[in-house]
Order: C-alpha cells, then structure tokens, then sequence
C-alpha cells in the first residue's frame, strides 16, 4: 500500500448522477479509509454498477466530486482496478489464460511488446488467484468461479491499491463462494476492496463494512443495518431477505424465510 496514510482511498462528496434525465444516483457521500474492506449491497437497478463505473473516472457526474486516495478519480485510473460485472469478451474468443491475465498489463505496458516485466507481474498475479497451473487453459473451458478469479488476477495485474468488484460471485457455484470471499480477504491486506452485490446476506458476512445503496447510500459505518432500511431498500419485508444473514447486521431480526 502506497504511504499516503492518512489520506483516504476514496471520498466521494455530493454526488448526482442521471441517465437523460433519470436521476440514478442521489446526492451521495460516502469516505472510504484505507484497507477497508466494504460491501454495498441494494436491488438490482440501484445504482450499484454505476456508483463503481464512477469511482473509475468513467461517468460525469451531474454534480459532486470524487476523490481517490486524494486526487480526482478521473486523473486516478492507475490506483483503482475493477472486476466488471458483465465482461466484454466473447467467453468462446480462442484465448488463453496466461495472455486474458496479460492483457490486464496493457494500461501499463510501456512499449509496443509485453516485457519480462509485465510477465513477471502477470505470473505472480496468477499465483495470487492460486491458478498458475491452468495458465495454457482456454477462457472458454473455465468454470464460473475459475473464471472469476482469473479475472481478479488481470485486474491484480495494474498493482492497485483499490480494488473494486462488481457481483463477484453471480456465476460462481455456492461451494466455491467461500474460497472466492477467502481470496479476497486475503488481498485485503494489501489493498482497499469496495465490492457491490444485490446478494446481502453472501456478502455481510464477509465484508467489514457494509452500505445498502438504491439511488441514495445508507451507511452508518460498521455493519450494522436496520430493518427499516432494508426494508426501504428492498419494498419488501425483511423476513424475506433475511436468511442466513448473522444477527449483526439485522439485530433485532430473528427471521429465517429464504430469499
Ligand atoms: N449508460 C447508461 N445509460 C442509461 N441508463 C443507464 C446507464 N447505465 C445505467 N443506467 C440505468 O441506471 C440505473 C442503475 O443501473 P446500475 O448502476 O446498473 O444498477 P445496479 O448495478 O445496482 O443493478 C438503471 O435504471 C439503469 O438502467
Ligand atoms: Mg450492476
């Protein structure tokens, strides 16, 4: 982690966000400390992807500002890596493990070629992830969760200091999910991790913070969320999300009907 310590990694102040007219995201401000681990949970449709596309420097904001470990994130791109939610590739384009993680190197790669360098990192990324043995691998052969860590792995590639994942775990089967949350607990050490999902109760038990975000941000600090939040959130009652989530982030909650 770069010695800007008591800098911030992420401060975002007064933050509008619309779509032609269609306010998406709503005056949020939101500090996130450096090697916080926080999870934003809300419905689908409520801003998540756009709020981590934001962070990126990706979208003009209407209104507010962004700053990454205190510069504006437009001029941050280097700092912050992202696992997207719904990757570009075509999962069937001919191509190998080793180079997709390569490929990560590219907003780094000084000359026209991959140096020794940008392998090195690339390798090491890999073994990160604990998948340095399917290197030769074609991308359109891995399972859902092979996958997304191969994707960790190419983001890990640019050395960021923040990492942003976008519904990590969508495609991964359940008996994976566990391992996925240890890997990046495990990265967590080392860096800043912001991660977005509508799934709450995967998530809250991993994370150590945790915001509930649809077009506004509720967030108190800590984990804690209140029935009447989710229950905002959501427009249903929270016996229905409730299942499975440990007591402190519903405390006085003792419902258990799946989602
Ligand atoms: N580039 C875009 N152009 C127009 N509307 C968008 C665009 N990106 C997102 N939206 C809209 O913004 C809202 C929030 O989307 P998104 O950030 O993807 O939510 P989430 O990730 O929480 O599901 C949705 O209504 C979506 O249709
Ligand atoms: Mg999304």
């Amino acid at each position: 982690m770069r010695n800007l310590d008591h800098v911030p990694a992420i401060e975002i102040k007064g933050l509008h966000v619309s779509f032609d007219g269609n306010t998406v995201l709503e005056d949020i401000n939101l500090t996130v400390e450096q090697g916080d681990y926080l999870g934003i949970i809300g419905p689908n449709g409520g801003g998540k992807s756009t709020l981590l596309r934001s962070l990126l420097g990706l979208i003009t904001p209407d209104r507010g500002t962004i700053k990454i470990l205190g510069h504006p994130a437009e001029d941050n791109h280097q700092q912050v890596s992202y696992v997207p939610q719904h990757t570009l590739f075509d999962r069937h384009f001919p191509i190998r493990v080793g180079e997709m993680v390569l490929m990560g190197r590219l907003g780094k790669r000084k000359g026209r070629c991959y140096s020794r360098e940008d392998r090195r990192i690339a390798d090491q990324a890999l073994q990160r992830v604990g998948m340095d043995h399917i290197r030769e691998r074609q991308i359109g052969e891995l399972s859902g969760g092979e996958r997304q860590r191969v994707l960790v792995a190419r983001a890990l590639t640019m050395e960021p200091s923040i990492l942003l994942l976008d519904e990590p775990t969508a495609s991964v089967d359940p008996g994976f999910q566990v391992t996925f949350y240890e890997l990046l607990a495990e990265l967590n050490e080392s860096m800043t991790i912001v991660l977005v999902s509508h799934d709450i109760s995967a998530v809250s038990r991993y994370v150590k913070n945790l915001a509930c975000l649809n077009r506004r941000l509720y967030y108190s600090g800590g984990k804690e969320i209140t029935a009447d939040i989710v229950e905002e959130m959501y427009h249903c009652p929270v016996d229905l999300i409730a299942h499975g989530i440990p007591h402190r982030v519903l405390p006085s909650h003792e419902g258990v009907v799946g989602h």
